[in-house]
């Protein structure tokens, strides 16, 4: 970070002038410093959704959401989906370099040495409804894991962060499948160290004790996909959330729990679930006009799902890779979705709207993602889980930055305060 210029916020009431420092990165806006804002004008900034403010220094993930480019400690998405595993790209995330042959050997190891719960998880998972949605289940069982991991809870002590992270990697894809298994009322599947990350992952989902289960390698491969395409995304609402919780020196399974129950929300990563929702409402092609008029009207809460994003005002790079593989997963499946051609319909028409041209209203990375779901079997609930799974990574790599960033505080923003100002009690027989 270099500093070389200021920028000067003059008081018109006053007429009185402060400066404030210009901070460059290594690419992308520059920053005003407002660390000294209050201090010395004696008012706070206002940006509710945070729409021009950078909360922390992060070498982690660089997005131009103008250009629509999408990097990873310097690398584009596009490379990492096409020549990596998701375990590689974990590890750059956390470490900053991509890992030589031996770097990953040892990683892999180490996740895989970890993806094993808790045996009394089983009674925990025991104590929900069965139809409980995964992310709701995710959210208590990953926060409830810090009641279990008591070897590795001081946050201050690189070791202990390196096995917390290293278990909520390995752990997560055993709970996401689990939270599926106990909803289908299945036996709920052991981990398998003989399999690579997606695969167990798949394996764990999917295997049954009465017969079998065969990896189906383009399966696996494309959930590998899926989830580098989800890694990690900045500062967005979730990774936000972690590092705020994290911020007051939270437990790492805590905070994980706060970024899914974030992550859950329609406008972020349920939004995929919201996409094949709202596929299936449309049902046929000959409906995709009357739905792109319906997102259009100011007066109709209607909005296409999987379109638009705070950042991309172009294509997100993630849709176009999705969108790839979605097509590859379905001819290698021979599966012919008619969702798939509503899906593809909608894109074309809105991106030749005016409406959506005016806004930048681009589809973003859940527009396809819950089509190759589809055609894996995987059910509409599980969507935003596999989304958790694979953001847990991002989170656990930014929480990281974040404990060891010596400019690190307690968040803690202020308001605007609209309320009423200081009047007296009214007792009751007086109200
Ligand atoms: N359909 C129709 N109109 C839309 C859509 C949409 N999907 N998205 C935005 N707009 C319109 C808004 O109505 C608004 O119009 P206005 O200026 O006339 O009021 C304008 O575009 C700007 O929208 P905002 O909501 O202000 O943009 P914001 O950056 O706050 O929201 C968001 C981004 C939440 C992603 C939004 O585009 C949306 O709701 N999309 C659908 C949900 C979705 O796909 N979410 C996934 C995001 S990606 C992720 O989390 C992995």
């Amino acid at each position: 970070m270099t500093q070389n210029n200021t920028v000067t916020v003059t008081d018109n009431r006053t007429g009185k002038a402060y400066d404030f420092p210009i901070l460059d990165g290594t690419t992308g806006p520059s920053v005003v410093d407002i660390r000294k804002f209050y201090a010395e004008t004696g008012m706070f900034t206002y940006d509710p959704g945070y729409t021009s403010t950078g909360s922390c220094e992060s070498a982690v993930t660089y997005i131009d959401g103008d250009q629509g480019v999408l990097l990873h400690r310097g690398y584009p998405i596009q490379d990492l989906a096409q020549n990596c595993t998701f375990l590689e790209v974990s590890y750059l995330l956390l470490n900053g370099e991509l890992p030589n042959r031996e770097q990953f050997q040892t990683f892999e190891n180490a996740i895989t040495m970890h993806t094993m719960v808790h045996e009394q998880i089983h009674k925990f998972l025991e104590g929900f409804r069965r139809d409980a949605h995964p992310m709701a289940v995710m959210c208590g069982v990953v926060g409830g894991m810090a009641a279990f991991y008591h070897d590795s809870i001081d946050i201050t002590n690189p070791h202990h962060r390196m096995i917390a992270s290293h278990r909520l990697i390995a752990k997560i894809p055993t709970i996401g499948a689990w939270a599926y298994k106990y909803s289908v009322g299945q036996p709920l599947t052991y981990p398998r160290n003989d399999l690579r990350y997606a695969s167990d992952l798949l394996q764990m989902m999917f295997a049954v004790p009465c017969e079998e289960y065969k990896v189906n390698p383009v399966l696996a491969k494309a959930m590998d996909r899926i989830l580098i395409l989800h890694a990690d995304h900045e500062q967005n609402a979730s990774t936000s959330t972690v590092r705020l919780t994290g911020s007051s020196g939270a437990n790492p399974f805590a905070c994980i729990a706060a970024g899914i129950a974030s992550l859950w929300g329609p406008a972020h990563g349920g939004a995929n679930e919201a996409v094949l929702n709202m596929l299936t409402e449309i049902g046929s092609v000959d409906r995709v006009n009357e739905c792109v008029k319906r997102a259009k009207d100011k007066d109709d809460p209607f909005r296409l799902m999987g379109f638009g994003h705070r950042v991309y005002k172009n294509y997100d790079p993630r849709a176009k890779i999705m969108a790839q593989t979605c097509h590859e997963v379905l001819e290698e499946l021979g599966v012919k979705d008619p969702l798939l051609d509503v899906a593809m319909e909608l894109e074309k028409i809105a991106l030749e709207d005016d409406y959506f041209i005016e806004k930048k209203l681009y589809p973003n990375v859940d527009f396809y993602s819950g089509i190759i779901f589809r055609a894996m079997g995987i059910p509409t609930s599980m969507f935003t889980a596999i989304f958790a799974i694979a953001r847990t990574t991002g989170w656990v790599a930014q929480w990281n930055e974040m404990i060891t960033d010596p400019a690190q505080k307690i968040g803690r923003p202020r308001q605007l305060f609209t309320g009423s100002t200081q009047r007296e009690f009214v007792p009751f027989d007086k109200r």
